[in-house]
C-alpha cells in the first residue's frame, strides 16, 4: 500500500446536476435516478453505482465497490436543473421521447413534472432541424454568457446546492473547426462580444460553466470546451472538463471488437456501420452539415485503435463507412449493422456480423450519471483541465493537444480503476504478477 492518496473533499451536502437540453438521454437518465431512488429499479449500466475495484493481490480479497471505496455524492443528495429551447417539463419531454413506458412515465410524474427547463442559449443555424420557444435574448454572446451564470448562481441558490456539475446533452451542432477566436481566452471572450459565428452555443455554456467554477462534461460531439481557450481556462479556475461525444450503441460495440481482432492479429479489410434511428436525435443528425459533426466524432476510432502505420499487413487502406438514416418508425429503439470483413492466416477471408437492436438513451443514461458523479470527484480532488481517464465514457476523447486518444475500451477502464487507486493511495494494478510463482 502507498503512504498517501490525495486530499477528497468530503461529498456533503447537495450535488446539483445542471443539464444543457432536456431531451430523450437527460430524462431517461432524470426518471432513471428518480426510480432507483424509489427503490423501483437498480442502477443497471453504471458503473459509479454497481462496479467494483479490486484493490491489492488477487490473493487479498479486497473488491470493494467503486462507490464505497471512493467518496462519491449520494444519489440521495442530487438535484437536477435544465435549459432547453421547448418549455416542456421533464414529464412532457420524456413523454414526448417515448423511450420510458407511459406507465413508468406515470409511476414518476411528481418528481418529473417539477424539473422544468431555463430558457435556452440556441441559434438556429448551428441546429438546423429544430426551432423552439425558450430561448434567451441578449444585445450579443456575452450577454447570453452572463444570463448563464446568473442561471447558475440562482440555481444552487434555490436548491441549497454545495456543488453543482453540468453535462451537455442538447442536440448535435454543425461542423466547425478550430480557428483563431478559439485559441486564447481574450480572443474568445472578444468574440462573445462581437458576436463571433465560429462560437456555438454549447461554447457559451462552456464558458458559463467553467467562469461559475462547474465541472463541464461535454455528450455531444460539438468541439465545445475543447478549444484551448476553454481548456486554459478550466485549468485557470480549476475546473474539472471532458467530453466528447457518449460513447453507446454502434461504437460500444467498435471499442469491444476492434482491440480483440487486433489482439489476435487478425486483419481488416473493411467496417461498414449503417444506423436507422427515428428520434429527435436522429431527425438532427438528418442535416448533412450536423451529421458531419458526428460522423468525424465515430470515425476516429477504428484508425486508433488498430494503427495501421505499425501494422501495415494487417490495417492499411481499411475501408470504413458510418451511416445514420433518420427513420421515424423506430423512435429511440436505433437498430445498427455492421458488416465487418477480416482476414486471418494465409489471407483467408471471414465476416463478422452485427445486428445491434439498441435503446439510445437507456444506454446513454448511466453514462451521464456517472460522468456527473465522477466530476465532482474530480473537482474535490482538485483535478482540472481535461479529465483524460474518462475517456471510457466517450466515442471522441478529448486529450491533451500533443496526445493521440485511447480508444481501447479496456485500456480506458483500466486508467479509469487505476485513476481512483491513485487517488486512494493504493497500488496500481499493473496485471504482471509474478509474485504468485516466486
Ligand atoms: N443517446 C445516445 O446514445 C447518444 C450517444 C452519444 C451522443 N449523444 C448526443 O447527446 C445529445 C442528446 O441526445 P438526445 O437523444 O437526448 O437528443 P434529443 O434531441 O432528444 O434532446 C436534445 C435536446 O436538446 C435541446 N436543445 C437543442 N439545442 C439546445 C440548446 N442550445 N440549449 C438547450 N437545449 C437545446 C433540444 O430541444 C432537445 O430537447 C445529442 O447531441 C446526441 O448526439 C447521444
Amino acid at each position: 500500500m502507498v503512504e498517501k492518496g490525495v486530499d477528497i473533499a468530503p461529498a456533503n451536502g447537495k450535488l446539483g446536476i445542471l443539464l444543457v437540453g432536456l431531451g430523450a438521454v437527460s430524462t431517461t437518465f432524470v426518471a432513471g435516478v428518480e426510480a432507483i431512488r424509489k427503490g423501483m429499479a437498480n442502477p443497471i449500466g453504471s458503473l459509479t453505482q454497481m462496479g467494483t475495484i479490486r484493490l491489492g493481490k488477487r490473493t487479498e480479497n479486497r473488491c470493494p465497490k467503486i462507490k464505497d471505496f471512493v467518496p462519491l455524492a449520494d444519489l440521495d443528495d442530487v438535484v437536477f436543473g435544465a435549459w432547453d429551447i421547448f418549455s416542456d417539463s421533464a414529464y412532457d419531454a420524456a413523454r414526448n421521447a417515448g423511450v420510458l413506458e407511459k406507465s413508468q412515465v406515470e409511476d414518476l410524474r411528481e418528481q418529473l413534472e417539477s424539473l422544468k427547463p431555463m430558457a435556452a442559449v440556441f441559434e438556429q443555424n448551428y441546429v438546423k432541424r429544430i426551432t423552439g420557444e425558450n430561448v434567451k435574448t441578449g444585445k450579443n454572446k456575452m450577454e447570453l454568457a452572463e444570463q448563464l451564470i446568473a442561471d447558475i448562481a440562482n440555481f444552487k441558490e434555490e436548491k441549497g446546492c454545495d456543488r453543482l456539475v453540468m453535462v451537455f446533452a442538447a442536440s448535435t451542432e454543425i461542423f466547425l473547426e478550430q480557428s483563431a477566436v478559439h485559441q486564447t481566452l481574450e480572443a474568445f471572450e472578444k468574440g462573445l462580444y462581437d458576436d463571433d459565428a465560429a462560437i456555438a452555443p454549447s461554447m457559451i455554456y462552456a464558458y458559463a460553466a467553467l467562469k461559475s467554477k462547474v465541472p463541464f462534461a461535454n455528450g455531444a460531439p460539438n468541439l465545445s470546451c475543447d478549444i484551448p481557450a476553454l481548456t486554459k481556462l478550466a485549468v485557470d479556475n480549476g475546473v474539472p472538463i471532458c467530453g466528447k461525444d457518449f460513447k453507446t450503441g454502434q461504437t460500444l460495440m467498435k471499442t469491444i471488437i476492434a482491440p480483440g481482432l487486433k489482439a489476435r492479429m487478425l486483419g481488416l479489410e473493411g467496417w461498414y456501420s449503417t444506423n436507422i434511428l427515428g428520434n429527435r436525435d436522429g431527425e438532427v443528425l438528418d442535416d448533412p452539415e450536423n451529421f458531419k459533426t458526428k460522423e468525424e466524432s465515430k470515425l476516429s476510432v477504428l484508425e486508433h485503435i488498430l494503427q495501421p502505420e505499425v501494422y501495415p499487413e494487417l490495417y492499411k487502406d481499411f475501408a470504413h463507412v458510418v451511416r445514420i438514416n433518420y427513420y421515424p418508425p423506430r423512435g429511440d429503439n436505433k437498430e445498427g449493422w455492421d458488416s465487418i470483413d477480416i482476414f486471418g492466416w494465409l489471407g483467408y477471408k471471414m465476416q463478422i456480423k452485427i445486428d445491434f437492436l439498441c435503446r439510445d438513451s437507456i444506454l446513454a443514461a448511466p453514462l451521464v450519471l456517472d460522468l456527473a458523479l465522477f466530476m465532482d470527484l474530480a473537482q474535490r480532488a482538485q483535478m482540472k483541465g481535461v479529465q483524460e481517464w474518462l475517456s471510457f465514457y466517450f466515442k471522441a476523447p478529448q486529450t491533451a493537444p500533443e496526445l493521440y486518444p485511447e480508444h481501447d475500451i479496456f485500456i480506458q477502464l483500466m486508467k479509469l480503476k487505476n485513476t481512483l487507486r491513485h487517488l486512494q493511495g493504493e497500488d496500481l494494478i499493473t496485471h504482471l504478477g509474478l509474485e504468485y510463482y516466486d
